[in-house]
């Protein structure tokens, strides 16, 4: 299949957005930009576009999608049931990269919530995905487009490298905005429950619901304690390389990944490094890339993904990483480093 890639790169084109609309509309899929990741999108009311997304990405297909609208209103017709807690976190956090979960109706099928009753909601602020959305019929179902077990896609060039040859269109909206996945709540009970960490955070949406409760798999950190999105359990992100995380004070973990990736090279294999600006300077041996600066946690955000995609396509046998638990998102930033080494994380 021959994939077009739009370049939006300097704003959106009406004219091409109609068009990636009617493919949608036909059952077609379209990946789009959003502030977060990269999104595939298909109709969300089709279960034929759902099972198409689910076949490009080489996903499980009892993996929920998560449906995009561009109006707060629409969400109305496709759940069964709105508490008072979805309109104010509405109200508050969309359009932005906050996914709310919510009973369905029947108007969405099974095909696209991986057979469960509920359905995944978000209403994202980048404007071609706004259009795209509005475009394509008002509902969009949209997994990130990586293929499945590869890190989420931050620019067009990412879901060319996945999906190129296996999707209509491609819209290059440039570097996305923040880099890591929305935050997922379930509002399906009583105490609102994070079940993936991410830019909105519990303090921000406690400021605005009161008591709000993180998913007991993040707390734990235990790998047999399972996730409710079913999406958490699989390992994601997951790169080629043994992903190591290592985490203490800056000294100490500088000093001991010094020390494996003098062993690693003396051992003949290739070794990558995840520092930061403050640290990078540490490393004389090694493959060493900084994601950015501690004291911006946008760009470390921003620069993981296309991280560990870099190492993957340099074949590096093993990545360092240091522990990157930066005050607001870097509980979502570790969540998903954590997933991507498979929980091995050396304490020094
Ligand atoms: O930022 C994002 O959310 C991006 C952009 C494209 O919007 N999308 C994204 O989708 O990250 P995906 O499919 O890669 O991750 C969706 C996650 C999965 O872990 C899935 O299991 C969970 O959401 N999920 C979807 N529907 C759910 C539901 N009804 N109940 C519980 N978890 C659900
Ligand atoms: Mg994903």
């Amino acid at each position: 299949m021959q994939t077009i890639v739009m370049d939006m790169t300097g704003g959106v084109d009406e004219q091409q957005i109609i068009y990636a609309g009617m493919i949608l509309q036909k059952g077609g899929l379209a990946a789009f930009p959003t502030e977060t990741v990269y999104g595939l999108g298909g109709n969300a009311l089709s279960a034929g576009a759902s099972e198409k997304i689910y076949a490009a990405k080489g996903r499980p297909s009892d993996n929920p999608l998560i449906v995009h609208v561009a109006r707060t209103e629409d969400i109305v017709p496709i759940t069964s049931a709105v508490p008072e807690t979805a309109w104010k976190l509405a109200e508050a956090f969309w359009p932005g990269p906050l996914t709310m979960i919510l009973p369905k109706s029947d108007l969405v099928p099974r095909e696209t919530t991986g057979g469960l009753d509920t359905v995944a909601l978000r209403f994202p602020s980048h404007p071609a995905a706004q259009a795209l959305i509005r475009a394509g019929g008002g509902y969009v179902a949209a997994p990130s487009a990586n293929t499945s077990g590869r890190p989420s896609p931050t620019t067009a060039q990412h879901v060319i490298d996945d999906l190129g040859g296996k999707i209509d269109v491609i819209i290059d909206g440039g570097p996305v905005g923040i880099g890591l996945e929305s935050t997922i709540v379930d509002l399906t009970e009583d105490i609102p429950v994070i079940l993936r960490p991410g830019y909105i955070t519990q303090q921000m949406l406690e400021e605005v619901v009161g008591e709000v409760r993180m998913d007991q798999a993040f707390v734990s950190n235990d790998p047999q304690v399972h996730p409710k999105a079913p999406g958490m359990k699989y390992r994601h992100y997951a790169p080629k390389a043994d992903l190591k995380i290592v985490e203490g004070s800056a000294e100490r973990v500088s000093s001991r990944i010094r020390e494996l990736v003098h062993a690693d090279l003396a051992a003949g294999r290739s070794a990558g490094i995840i520092a930061t600006d403050e640290s990078a300077a540490a490393y004389p041996e090694g493959i060493v890339r900084s994601v950015g600066s501690r004291s911006d946690e946008i760009t470390i955000a921003m620069h993981l993904y296309a991280t560990l995609r870099e190492f993957d396509e340099m074949d590096v046998s093993v990545i360092y990483s240091e522990a990157l638990d930066t005050p607001q998102i870097g509980q979502a930033i570790m969540n998903r480093l954590i997933k991507a080494a498979g929980h091995q994380i050396i304490h020094v």
